[in-house]
């Protein structure tokens, strides 16, 4: 019983800390790593640009290191996870611009704009997930630059805005 009341005074401090401050202390998130309440997130290094939704995750499937490698004409994968705060949006609209030596060209994203039913975006426990192929366009120059990636809900309100330092690669 008073472990019970424990933990429920546990879980919201966490839920609280989290509310007050934004981003997760790490202490917390040790402790909930610990306690099993959350997995170690794996994320890409991120700059955020004025998301409402927390992004809590990204995933590139061509990057391991940054700048993140963009093979030219290729497909990449990207997903994210983020805290919707309950807002659950019907669709998500993307817009995905490379930006190298600030000259911003535009990029093809697949689907978009991405409904629940396609499968591009669903809950899970931790947060919602949302999937998307970019495609590296073929005359982009070889030089560092970045992927400015913005995300509009179904009213086009912009929901996440992030960037990632990039490479384009042949
Ligand atoms: C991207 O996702 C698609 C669909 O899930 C998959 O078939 C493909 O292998 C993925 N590509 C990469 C580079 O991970
Ligand atoms: C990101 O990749 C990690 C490791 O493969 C995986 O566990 C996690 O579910 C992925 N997250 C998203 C949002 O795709």
């Amino acid at each position: 019983m008073t472990f019970l009341i424990h933990f429920k005074a546990l879980l919201l401090y966490l839920i609280f800390s989290e509310c007050v401050f934004g981003v997760p202390l790490d202490f917390d998130q040790q402790k909930r790593i610990k306690w099993g309440l959350l997995k170690p997130k794996t994320s890409i290094p991120f700059q955020d640009c004025g998301s409402e939704f927390d992004i809590v995750e990204l995933n590139i499937s061509s990057c391991t290191e940054l700048p993140c490698q963009m093979p030219r004409g290729t497909p990449v994968n990207v997903s994210t996870m983020f805290n919707d705060f309950g807002k659950s949006p019907n669709l998500l609209k993307h817009r995905v611009r490379w930006d190298i030596q600030s000259v911003k060209t535009d990029a093809r994203v697949t689907p978009d704009p991405c409904f629940e039913k396609n499968e591009c975006f669903y809950e899970e426990i931790e947060g919602t997930v949302s999937l998307a192929t970019v495609f590296v366009n073929s005359n982009l120059p070889l030089f560092i630059g970045t992927m400015d990636w913005e995300v509009m809900d179904d009213s086009d309100e912009r929901v996440m805005c992030y960037k990632v330092p990039i490479v384009i690669t042949p």
